[in-house]
Protein backbone atom coordinates (compact mmCIF):
# COMPACT_ATOMS: atom_id res chain seq x y z
CA UNK A 1 0.00 0.00 0.00
CA UNK A 2 0.83 3.77 -0.48
CA UNK A 3 1.75 5.69 2.51
CA UNK A 4 2.21 9.62 1.57
CA UNK A 5 4.28 11.47 3.95
CA UNK A 6 2.91 15.29 3.44
CA UNK A 7 5.32 17.82 5.58
CA UNK A 8 5.07 21.82 4.43
CA UNK A 9 7.94 21.87 7.13
CA UNK A 10 9.86 18.79 6.50
CA UNK A 11 11.59 16.53 8.88
CA UNK A 12 15.07 16.24 9.49
CA UNK A 13 16.11 13.77 6.89
CA UNK A 14 17.59 11.54 9.37
CA UNK A 15 13.83 11.01 10.59
CA UNK A 16 12.88 10.75 7.25
CA UNK A 17 14.87 7.75 6.58
CA UNK A 18 13.67 6.30 9.95
CA UNK A 19 10.45 6.57 8.62
CA UNK A 20 11.03 5.30 5.23
CA UNK A 21 12.19 1.89 6.71
CA UNK A 22 9.47 1.06 8.94
CA UNK A 23 7.02 1.71 5.94
CA UNK A 24 9.47 -0.06 3.51
CA UNK A 25 9.80 -2.80 6.10
CA UNK A 26 6.31 -3.60 6.27
CA UNK A 27 6.02 -3.89 2.24
CA UNK A 28 4.49 -0.94 1.54
CA UNK A 29 6.05 1.83 -0.16
CA UNK A 30 6.42 5.50 0.98
CA UNK A 31 5.70 8.86 -1.05
CA UNK A 32 7.32 11.90 -0.01
CA UNK A 33 5.77 15.08 -0.64
CA UNK A 34 7.87 17.98 1.34
CA UNK A 35 7.01 22.06 1.05
CA UNK A 36 4.14 21.04 -1.40
CA UNK A 37 1.23 23.44 -1.67
CA UNK A 38 -2.17 22.94 -1.54
CA UNK A 39 -2.69 21.58 -5.48
CA UNK A 40 0.28 19.47 -4.88
CA UNK A 41 -1.30 17.72 -1.40
CA UNK A 42 -4.40 17.39 -3.80
CA UNK A 43 -3.13 15.59 -6.26
CA UNK A 44 -0.74 13.59 -4.15
CA UNK A 45 -3.25 11.79 -1.85
CA UNK A 46 -5.50 10.44 -4.42
CA UNK A 47 -3.86 6.50 -4.24
CA UNK A 48 -2.82 6.40 -0.59
CA UNK A 49 -3.86 4.08 1.75
CA UNK A 50 -2.00 6.16 4.93
CA UNK A 51 -1.29 9.77 5.35
CA UNK A 52 1.58 11.22 7.58
CA UNK A 53 1.23 15.12 8.60
CA UNK A 54 2.24 17.76 10.93
CA UNK A 55 0.28 20.68 11.29
CA UNK A 56 -0.49 20.51 7.55
CA UNK A 57 -4.26 21.12 6.89
CA UNK A 58 -6.22 18.18 5.89
CA UNK A 59 -9.71 19.51 5.33
CA UNK A 60 -12.74 18.25 3.39
CA UNK A 61 -11.10 18.60 0.12
CA UNK A 62 -8.28 16.68 1.06
CA UNK A 63 -10.11 14.06 1.99
CA UNK A 64 -12.58 13.70 -0.85
CA UNK A 65 -9.43 13.51 -3.32
CA UNK A 66 -8.03 10.73 -1.04
CA UNK A 67 -10.71 8.46 -1.99
CA UNK A 68 -8.25 5.09 -0.69
CA UNK A 69 -7.66 7.01 2.62
CA UNK A 70 -7.66 4.92 5.45
CA UNK A 71 -6.01 6.42 8.30
CA UNK A 72 -3.77 10.12 8.75
CA UNK A 73 -1.69 10.03 11.31
CA UNK A 74 -0.94 13.75 12.85
CA UNK A 75 3.54 13.28 14.24
CA UNK A 76 2.60 15.64 16.66
CA UNK A 77 0.32 16.42 19.49
CA UNK A 78 -2.41 19.16 18.23
CA UNK A 79 -5.18 17.96 15.66
CA UNK A 80 -6.43 21.36 14.96
CA UNK A 81 -5.52 21.17 11.50
CA UNK A 82 -7.53 17.86 10.46
CA UNK A 83 -11.26 18.28 10.30
CA UNK A 84 -11.83 14.98 12.71
CA UNK A 85 -15.61 15.26 11.92
CA UNK A 86 -15.11 14.80 8.32
CA UNK A 87 -12.94 11.88 8.37
CA UNK A 88 -14.83 10.44 10.87
CA UNK A 89 -17.88 10.50 8.17
CA UNK A 90 -16.11 8.98 5.46
CA UNK A 91 -14.82 6.20 7.95
CA UNK A 92 -10.82 7.48 8.09
CA UNK A 93 -8.89 7.00 11.28
CA UNK A 94 -7.23 10.09 13.01
CA UNK A 95 -4.35 9.55 15.16
CA UNK A 96 -1.68 11.44 16.51
CA UNK A 97 1.77 10.50 18.90
CA UNK A 98 1.20 11.87 22.10
CA UNK A 99 4.06 13.31 23.85
CA UNK A 100 6.70 11.96 21.32
CA UNK A 101 7.79 15.86 20.61
CA UNK A 102 6.62 17.34 24.11
CA UNK A 103 10.41 17.66 25.50
CA UNK A 104 11.70 19.50 22.03
CA UNK A 105 8.79 22.64 22.88
CA UNK A 106 9.17 22.42 26.50
CA UNK A 107 12.95 23.04 26.43
CA UNK A 108 12.29 25.98 23.57
CA UNK A 109 10.03 27.66 26.34
CA UNK A 110 13.27 28.24 28.04
CA UNK A 111 15.34 28.85 25.30
CA UNK A 112 12.82 31.88 24.45
CA UNK A 113 12.55 32.78 27.98
CA UNK A 114 16.06 33.26 29.05
CA UNK A 115 16.37 34.81 25.71
CA UNK A 116 13.59 37.51 26.72
CA UNK A 117 15.05 37.99 30.44
CA UNK A 118 18.96 38.81 29.65
CA UNK A 119 17.54 41.12 27.18
CA UNK A 120 18.47 39.68 24.04
CA UNK A 121 22.04 39.16 25.29
CA UNK A 122 22.29 42.90 24.65
CA UNK A 123 25.22 43.74 27.40
CA UNK A 124 22.80 44.64 29.79
CA UNK A 125 21.46 43.52 33.02
CA UNK A 126 19.00 41.03 32.94
CA UNK A 127 17.07 38.61 35.38
CA UNK A 128 17.45 34.90 36.36
CA UNK A 129 14.70 32.28 37.21
CA UNK A 130 15.72 30.62 40.37
CA UNK A 131 13.06 31.33 42.88
CA UNK A 132 10.96 32.58 40.34
CA UNK A 133 7.01 31.59 39.67
CA UNK A 134 6.53 29.95 37.03
CA UNK A 135 2.07 28.64 36.20
CA UNK A 136 1.85 26.07 33.39
CA UNK A 137 -1.36 26.30 31.75
CA UNK A 138 -2.61 22.62 31.11
CA UNK A 139 -0.65 19.50 32.66
CA UNK A 140 -0.29 17.91 29.46
CA UNK A 141 2.76 16.14 28.07
CA UNK A 142 4.34 19.50 27.18
CA UNK A 143 3.30 21.05 30.25
CA UNK A 144 4.87 18.03 32.54
CA UNK A 145 7.92 18.54 30.69
CA UNK A 146 8.00 22.36 30.91
CA UNK A 147 7.61 21.26 35.12
CA UNK A 148 10.51 19.45 35.07
CA UNK A 149 12.65 21.50 33.35
CA UNK A 150 11.67 24.29 35.52
CA UNK A 151 12.58 22.24 38.77
CA UNK A 152 15.82 22.23 37.32
CA UNK A 153 16.61 26.05 37.16
CA UNK A 154 15.17 26.64 40.68
CA UNK A 155 11.72 28.03 40.07
CA UNK A 156 8.54 27.81 41.85
CA UNK A 157 5.66 25.86 39.66
CA UNK A 158 2.17 25.85 39.88
CA UNK A 159 -0.28 24.51 37.14
CA UNK A 160 -4.11 24.58 36.17
CA UNK A 161 -5.85 21.35 34.78
CA UNK A 162 -8.49 20.27 35.11
CA UNK A 163 -8.40 16.64 33.70
CA UNK A 164 -5.17 16.20 36.43
CA UNK A 165 -5.90 15.38 39.84
CA UNK A 166 -3.65 17.20 42.81
CA UNK A 167 -2.06 14.29 43.78
CA UNK A 168 -0.41 13.82 40.79
CA UNK A 169 0.91 17.30 40.34
CA UNK A 170 2.13 16.98 43.60
CA UNK A 171 3.70 13.93 42.98
CA UNK A 172 5.53 15.70 40.20
CA UNK A 173 6.67 18.57 42.81
CA UNK A 174 3.91 20.80 41.23
CA UNK A 175 1.28 23.03 43.10
CA UNK A 176 -1.97 22.47 42.10
CA UNK A 177 -3.97 25.22 41.04
CA UNK A 178 -7.73 25.29 40.67
CA UNK A 179 -8.79 28.83 38.57
CA UNK A 180 -7.36 30.50 35.62
CA UNK A 181 -7.64 33.88 37.94
CA UNK A 182 -5.09 31.97 40.46
CA UNK A 183 -2.94 30.93 38.07
CA UNK A 184 -2.36 34.43 36.25
CA UNK A 185 -2.20 36.18 39.55
CA UNK A 186 0.32 34.21 41.21
CA UNK A 187 3.00 33.57 38.73
CA UNK A 188 5.53 36.05 36.74
CA UNK A 189 5.67 33.91 34.31
CA UNK A 190 3.18 32.35 32.68
CA UNK A 191 3.60 29.24 30.08
CA UNK A 192 0.32 27.99 27.36
CA UNK A 193 -0.16 24.47 26.82
CA UNK A 194 -3.66 24.17 26.50
CA UNK A 195 -4.94 22.62 22.88
CA UNK A 196 -7.30 25.03 20.12
CA UNK A 197 -10.55 23.78 20.72
CA UNK A 198 -13.84 25.72 20.70
CA UNK A 199 -13.63 26.04 24.59
CA UNK A 200 -10.20 27.45 24.53
CA UNK A 201 -10.17 29.50 21.33
CA UNK A 202 -9.82 33.60 22.09
CA UNK A 203 -9.43 32.68 26.29
CA UNK A 204 -6.20 34.15 26.47
CA UNK A 205 -6.74 38.00 26.76
CA UNK A 206 -6.48 41.12 28.93
CA UNK A 207 -8.62 40.16 31.61
CA UNK A 208 -5.86 37.07 32.64
CA UNK A 209 -2.87 38.70 31.68
CA UNK A 210 -3.38 41.77 33.89
CA UNK A 211 -3.86 40.17 36.94
CA UNK A 212 0.28 38.67 36.21
CA UNK A 213 2.59 39.89 39.03
CA UNK A 214 4.75 42.86 37.91
CA UNK A 215 7.57 42.24 34.86
CA UNK A 216 5.14 38.90 33.95
CA UNK A 217 5.89 37.42 30.76
CA UNK A 218 3.57 35.35 28.85
CA UNK A 219 4.45 32.50 27.12
CA UNK A 220 2.73 30.15 23.95
CA UNK A 221 4.31 27.61 22.22
CA UNK A 222 0.53 26.32 21.69
CA UNK A 223 -1.79 27.97 19.32
CA UNK A 224 -2.10 31.25 18.25
CA UNK A 225 -6.10 31.19 17.59
CA UNK A 226 -5.88 30.05 22.02
CA UNK A 227 -5.05 34.04 22.09
CA UNK A 228 -7.57 36.80 21.91
CA UNK A 229 -5.08 39.47 19.47
CA UNK A 230 -6.54 42.33 19.99
CA UNK A 231 -7.21 42.32 24.18
CA UNK A 232 -3.66 41.42 24.33
CA UNK A 233 -2.64 43.77 22.59
CA UNK A 234 -4.23 45.95 24.78
CA UNK A 235 -2.82 44.08 27.73
CA UNK A 236 0.37 45.21 26.40
CA UNK A 237 -0.40 48.86 26.02
CA UNK A 238 -1.65 49.00 29.68
CA UNK A 239 1.13 47.41 31.17
CA UNK A 240 4.09 48.42 30.17
CA UNK A 241 5.69 45.70 32.32
CA UNK A 242 4.08 42.80 30.67
CA UNK A 243 6.13 40.45 27.90
CA UNK A 244 4.77 38.24 25.27
CA UNK A 245 6.86 35.67 23.52
CA UNK A 246 5.04 33.62 21.01
CA UNK A 247 6.30 30.06 18.89
CA UNK A 248 2.95 30.74 16.98
CA UNK A 249 3.35 33.83 15.36
CA UNK A 250 0.40 36.17 15.74
CA UNK A 251 -1.56 37.39 12.93
CA UNK A 252 -0.61 40.83 13.87
CA UNK A 253 3.07 40.19 14.37
CA UNK A 254 4.47 42.90 12.23
CA UNK A 255 1.85 45.69 13.83
CA UNK A 256 2.80 44.13 17.36
CA UNK A 257 6.80 44.14 16.87
CA UNK A 258 6.66 47.94 15.47
CA UNK A 259 4.52 49.10 18.79
CA UNK A 260 5.82 47.10 21.68
CA UNK A 261 9.68 46.34 20.39
CA UNK A 262 11.91 44.46 22.18
CA UNK A 263 8.61 43.28 24.56
CA UNK A 264 7.81 40.73 21.94
CA UNK A 265 9.09 38.09 20.41
CA UNK A 266 8.32 35.54 17.71
CA UNK A 267 9.61 32.77 16.09
CA UNK A 268 9.70 33.07 12.26
CA UNK A 269 7.91 29.59 11.86
CA UNK A 270 6.37 27.16 14.88
CA UNK A 271 9.81 25.53 15.89
CA UNK A 272 8.83 23.82 19.25
CA UNK A 273 8.89 20.17 18.10
CA UNK A 274 11.42 20.70 14.87
CA UNK A 275 14.09 19.40 16.31
CA UNK A 276 15.62 15.85 14.44
CA UNK A 277 15.26 14.04 18.19
CA UNK A 278 11.56 15.25 18.14
CA UNK A 279 11.07 14.96 14.35
CA UNK A 280 12.74 10.88 14.75
CA UNK A 281 10.34 10.28 18.02
CA UNK A 282 7.02 11.79 16.63
CA UNK A 283 8.01 10.85 12.58
CA UNK A 284 9.15 7.25 13.35
CA UNK A 285 5.82 6.78 16.04
CA UNK A 286 3.80 7.93 13.25
CA UNK A 287 5.35 5.20 10.66
CA UNK A 288 4.64 2.74 13.19
CA UNK A 289 0.72 3.53 13.97
CA UNK A 290 0.08 3.44 10.19
CA UNK A 291 1.21 0.33 9.55
CA UNK A 292 -0.29 -1.38 12.43
CA UNK A 293 -3.33 0.50 11.59
CA UNK A 294 -3.26 -1.24 7.97
CA UNK A 295 -2.08 -4.37 9.18
CA UNK A 296 -5.11 -4.71 11.80
CA UNK A 297 -6.61 -1.96 12.82
CA UNK A 298 -4.31 -1.20 15.76
CA UNK A 299 -5.98 2.33 17.00
CA UNK A 300 -4.87 3.00 20.37
CA UNK A 301 -4.04 6.78 19.92
CA UNK A 302 -7.23 7.88 17.84
CA UNK A 303 -9.30 11.08 18.28
CA UNK A 304 -12.34 10.78 16.02
CA UNK A 305 -13.84 8.04 17.16
C1 LIG B 1 2.30 19.68 17.95
O1 LIG B 1 1.09 19.92 18.00
O2 LIG B 1 2.73 18.52 17.97
C2 LIG B 1 3.28 20.80 17.93
O3 LIG B 1 2.65 22.03 17.92
C3 LIG B 1 4.29 20.70 16.81
O4 LIG B 1 3.74 20.95 15.55
P1 LIG B 1 4.59 20.79 14.20
O5 LIG B 1 4.79 19.35 13.94
O6 LIG B 1 3.75 21.45 13.16
O7 LIG B 1 5.89 21.49 14.37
Amino acid sequence: MKILVATEKPFAAVAVEGIKKEIEQAGHTLVLLEKGTKADLLKAVTDVEGLIIRSDIVDTEVLDAAQNLKVVVRAGAGVDNVDLQAAKERGVCVMNTPGQNSNAVAELVFGMLVMMIRNRYNGTSGTELKGKTLGIHAFGQVGRNVARIAKGFGMEVSALDPFVTDEAMLAEGVKPVHSVEELYSNNQYVSLHIPATSETKGSVGEALVKLMPKKGVLINTARKEIINEASLIDALRNREDIRYIADVKPDAAEAMTAEFGERVFFTPKKMGAQTAEANINAGIAAAKQVVAFLKDGWNKYQVNK
